[in-house]
């Protein structure tokens, strides 16, 4: 595995958190102090911004845009949907994780009730900056909600989190382990290209195209977070690695073997690499973030 940055990733993951803050700074005003600090602590550190930055990049293969204001409410509320995932992921009734980004996770450097409260508050701020967002039509913003809405939900990640609580220590099918990986961690990733087809006037056409690609990076990014849960070490992936097999996880890696489900990887991403031939040149970005995504080693 390598993690060379794709240029695009290293332009906007800065942006992205600089954008973040300042939805938490505006917040200072109305709610405890504690509680924004508490939130800020979850949105400024070092995540990957792998969701906000396929936006941007589904905005730049749909119009040949991507340094639009406009595109940052939109970025900022499928980030703040992954967040809360994370912080209620790492809880202890959950997968019981103490590390994320390579700092306490929330309910340790706070408390539990503390990152309850915490990522439902992000999950509404994600709404809300949707149905406020700058510069959108009425139109374009009650689409990001609906799509967003379904994505995080039952039939999207809570749906898929529901199904990988239910599965541990229980055996399953590859085709449940793709529904499973699908739901929790690829409906997001689909979202995200889809707020930003969205946002950039997308075609019909385009937003199928996009969709199609999300499902196979959205498999894959699962995939290879399997891959890296037991090849990874804990200092470079920022979480405690060997935590799925300790805590007897249904996973690729499980089902297919370490060489199996890098195979799998490699699959998805030549098959999410075949359905971006319509856009050209416009979807470099989206192709280089595909081959990190299965590339990257954290
Ligand atoms: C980790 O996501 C959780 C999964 C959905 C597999 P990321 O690997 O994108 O986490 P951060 O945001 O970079 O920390
Ligand atoms: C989490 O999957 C997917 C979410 C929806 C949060 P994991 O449980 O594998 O994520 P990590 O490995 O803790 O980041
Ligand atoms: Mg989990
Ligand atoms: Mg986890
Ligand atoms: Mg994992």
């Amino acid at each position: 595995m390598s993690d060379v940055l794709p240029g695009f990733f290293t332009q906007n993951q800065e942006k992205i958190t600089n954008a973040l803050k300042r939805v938490f700074a505006a917040e200072e005003k109305t709610v405890s102090a504690a509680l924004t600090e508490a939130s800020l602590y979850s949105a400024d550190n070092g995540g990957k911004r792998i969701r906000p930055i396929l936006l941007q990049a589904a905005a730049l293969a749909t119009s040949g845009e991507s340094d639009d204001m406009r595109l940052d409410a939109p970025a900022c509320a499928v980030e703040l949907i992954h967040s809360y995932s994370l912080i209620h992921d790492d809880l202890p009734c959950m997968d019981d994780d103490d590390l994320r980004r390579g700092k306490p996770s929330l309910h340790k450097a706070f408390d539990e009730a503390t990152a309850v409260l915490v990522g439902d508050g992000l999950q509404a701020k994600a709404f809300e900056l949707l149905a406020c967002a700058p510069g959108l039509s009425a139109q374009q913003r009650v689409s990001m909600i609906e799509a967003l809405s379904v994505a995080a939900g039952c039939d999207g990640m809570v749906g898929g989190q529901f199904i990988d609580i239910q599965a541990t220590n229980f055996d399953i099918t590859i085709e449940q382990l793709q529904t499973m990986h699908s739901l929790k961690t690829g409906a997001l990733i689909r979202a995200s290209l889809k707020l930003g087809g969205i946002a950039a006037s997308a075609s019909e056409a385009q937003l199928r195209a996009l969709d199609e690609f999300g499902g196979y990076i959205g498999l894959a990014f699962q995939v290879v977070d399997d891959i890296l849960d037991v090849e990874g070490d804990t200092t470079t992936l920022g979480k405690t690695s060997g935590k799925d097999s300790e805590a007897n996880k249904p996973t690729y890696v499980k089902l297919l073997g370490l060489a199996g489900a890098k195979t799998e990887a490699q699959r998805l991403l030549k098959s999410a690499l075949d359905t971006l031939e319509s856009f050209g040149d416009s979807a470099d970005a989206l192709r280089d973030i595909a081959r990190y995504i299965v590339e990257r080693d954290h």
